[in-house]
């Protein structure tokens, strides 16, 4: 137990990841639930906080008065877990900050790049840390590609091709209830739904893995499915800072994908191959042409990045172990930070940085979209 206690905004009952961000602390046991406001009813927040065992006088009737109470106490929490709906992680990020606590906040960080550079400057200026989980950047494999890329194993890279492919709101008669809900709505989402919700992944794990920036970009965003408001296939021509070029593609709509979040990496001298439904292997392809397939728990995996596995090969690990590594090096950082020996070098999560570029993305695209499909600089 490293000692730290969290707090949560969002997590209420029948939410999904609010769970799922609580689940992944638990795994290595990197911080301990001691507060929360888990819905804008507070009933059902304190009806939360009594299954998750949290004490009645810390389970807040909104996130204003949680981050005042919490930052004047003594005790009060160590870092705070958003896990709302899009449109309010700006003004609850801001009062944390504000309150001298430190935060991990889910993707997309917030609805504009203005509000994301806000909070950028605002941690920075209270030297605060800031997560934003981009889950997938957690999987012991990806860390392991970005190792392989910068050790130059494929060459220099030449084209990415990428996408996240998800079926679940084809039907025009269903909003994917609580969760699809919001998301499609404009008012809840922001200006983008499928961009916001799955291409900020795609241009994040490219980035993760790649290391490259988009330098600019062409968008294609459609509203396909009858009675949506918001896009829901995006497809994304893309150059990057290298001169690499790349396809993004993310789509809701496609019967039969989940959450397919695929990457092909071509290089000069090799191609790396992912899929996130199978997380624990890479495939790496050198000019012999011969396909490598490389899984977690063997020795051919970077030692930087085989050291966030717990189980031997075999006995699979994934999306929530993956959560719970970015939480066990944040907390870690947490850790450094209280005894007064953190350096950035520590850092191995997703950081505010990366949350803002997600941002810049989301608006390059509509930029683009909006303007008849022209390229966009960022
Ligand atoms: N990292 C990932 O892979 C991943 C996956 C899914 C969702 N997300 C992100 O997580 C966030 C939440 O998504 P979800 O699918 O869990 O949504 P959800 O609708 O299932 O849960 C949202 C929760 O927030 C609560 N809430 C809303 N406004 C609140 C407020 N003002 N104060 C306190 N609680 C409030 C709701 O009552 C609910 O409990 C979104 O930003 C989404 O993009 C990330």
């Amino acid at each position: 137990m490293k000692k730290l206690q969290y707090g949560m905004v969002g997590g209420g009952p029948g939410a999904f990841i609010g769970d799922a961000h609580r689940r992944a602390i638990s795994l290595d046991e990197s911080a301990k639930l001691v507060a929360g406001c888990f819905s804008r009813t507070h009933e059902k927040c304190i009806a939360q906080g009594e299954l998750l065992g949290i004490d009645e006088s810390r389970c807040y009737a909104n996130f204003e008065e949680m981050a005042k109470a919490e930052g004047a106490r003594e005790d009060g929490i160590d870092f705070v877990v958003i896990v709302t709906p899009n449109n309010t992680h700006y003004a609850v990020a801001k009062a944390f900050l504000e309150a001298g606590i430190h935060v991990a906040c889910d993707k997309p960080l917030v609805t504009t790049a203005k509000e994301a550079e806000e909070l950028q400057s605002i941690a920075d200026k209270n030297n605060l840390l800031f997560m934003v989980t981009y889950t997938y950047t957690g999987h012991v494999t990806m860390k392991y590609m970005r190792d392989l890329v910068k050790s130059g194993e494929i060459g220099t890279i030449r084209t990415v091709m990428a996408e996240y492919p998800q079926g679940w709101l084809y039907d025009e008669n269903s909003w994917g209830g609580k969760q699809g809900e919001w998301r499609c709505d404009p008012e809840q989402s922001g200006r983008v739904n499928c961009l916001g919700d799955l291409g900020t992944h795609v241009e994040n794990a490219v980035y993760t893995v790649t290391g490259l920036k988009v330098k600019r970009l062409l968008a294609k965003m459609d509203v396909v499915v009858p009675g949506r408001k918001l896009d829901d296939n995006d497809q994304i021509l893309v150059e990057y800072d290298n001169g690499a070029t790349g396809v993004n593609w993310t789509s809701q709509f496609c019967i039969g994908c989940d959450n397919s979040l695929r990457l092909r990496v071509y290089g000069s001298k090799g191609t790396l191959l992912w899929f996130q439904e199978n997380p624990e292997e890479v495939i790496l392809i050198k000019e012999d042409g011969i396909q490598r397939s490389i899984k977690r728990g063997y020795g051919a995996v970077s030692a930087d990045a085989a050291k966030y596995g717990r189980l031997p090969s075999g006995h699979t690990e994934g999306w929530l172990e993956a959560m719970g590594n970015l939480y066990d090096n944040f907390t870690d950082c947490l850790v450094a930070v209280k005894a007064g020996s953190f350096d950035k070098a520590m850092i191995d999560y997703p950081t505010i940085e990366e949350g803002v570029a997600g941002l810049k993305y989301v608006e390059a695209c509509l930029e683009s979209n909006d303007n008849g499909n022209v390229w966009v600089e960022l």
